[in-house]
């Protein structure tokens, strides 16, 4: 797929490597985003909506869920991630999903009184984030459940024994997202808003991994940590030269004996409109 002019893009960019990474994300993920939506009570025949959808690796596990009763509406603003998902939909046979192409930022939100919401890593990514949640809980009916997976310490992703080139990836990629409205830290703010917006908060709950190479999660900031450097060059936030540097770093790390990484901390949270 090539990148057009009319695809808006985001820090992270929206090319065929970030759609990849995106994929092998859910499926390191996918055994929690799926626990989280049983316990959020996401079933067949509901409505639902993937907030900042992507290219619907969760919308085609929701789709599955509400079955064909159920709609999931899919929400993106990158025409490039709502094509992937339109591909991945037809291979699935799926026809209960409905895409919006749509800034978040900007736009309002379909009017559903929908049962739920999904939000993985988009919050994170929108300027006023407190506004569009907002938006989301107008598009909910009463008793409709919102389920987050949003970071809120980033800066817990690094090496054990540490490597100083990994955490200043870190510390250059949250540099980055706040440059362009962002804020990785977003899961601090959630509770206090959606308190403030009269939802019952059922669940908190704080995740994170500590795992050596072998182990499949490896794989998810790794992922990251490859397109990441690419990007963020592109971007201008970091040299060629340094990216050069951490990558090798990151390998000879990876190779030794006894490394462990401490993933970037997640909140979950599952919150009901009264
Ligand atoms: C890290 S990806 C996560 C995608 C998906 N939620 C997942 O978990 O796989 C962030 C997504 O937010 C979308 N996004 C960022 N800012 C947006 C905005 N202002 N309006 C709509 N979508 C936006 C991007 O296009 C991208 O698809």
């Amino acid at each position: 797929m090539k990148t057009t002019n009319q695809d808006r893009d985001y820090v992270l960019g929206t090319h065929d490597d970030e759609i990849s990474r995106l994929a092998l994300q859910h499926r390191v993920w996918r055994p929690r985003a799926l626990d989280a939506w049983r316990r959020a009570g996401f079933t067949a025949g509901q409505t639902l909506l993937d907030v900042g959808c992507g290219p619907g690796y969760a919308s085609i596990d929701l789709a599955e869920i509400v079955g064909p009763t159920g709609r999931i509406v899919a929400i993106d603003r990158s025409r490039r991630f709502l094509d992937a998902l339109e591909a991945i939909r037809l291979r699935h046979g799926l026809d209960n999903i409905v895409t919006h192409e749509l800034d978040l930022d900007e736009a309002s939100l379909p009017n559903l009184g929908a049962d739920g919401a999904w939000c993985r890593w988009v919050f994170a990514f929108v300027k006023r984030p407190r506004d569009l949640l907002a938006r989301v809980s107008e598009a909910l009916k009463r008793g409709g459940v919102l389920v987050f997976h949003e970071y809120f310490d980033y800066s817990t992703w690094r090496l054990a024994p540490r490597l100083p080139e990994m955490e200043e990836f870190v510390s250059v990629v949250m540099k980055s997202w706040r440059a362009s409205g962002g804020e990785p830290d977003i899961g601090l703010d959630l509770p206090r808003w959606l308190e403030e917006l009269g939802f019952e908060i059922k669940v908190l709950r704080p995740i994170i991994d500590i795992v050596p190479a072998p182990n499949f999660v490896w794989q998810w900031p790794k992922a990251f940590l490859h397109t990441g450097l690419r990007r963020l060059v592109d971007l201008g936030h970091l040299t060629s030269d340094r990216a050069l540097a951490i990558s090798h770093a990151f390998a000879a790390s990876e190779a030794a004996p006894h490394t462990l990484m401490i993933t970037p901390a997640v909140l979950e949270v599952i919150a009901v409109r009264r």
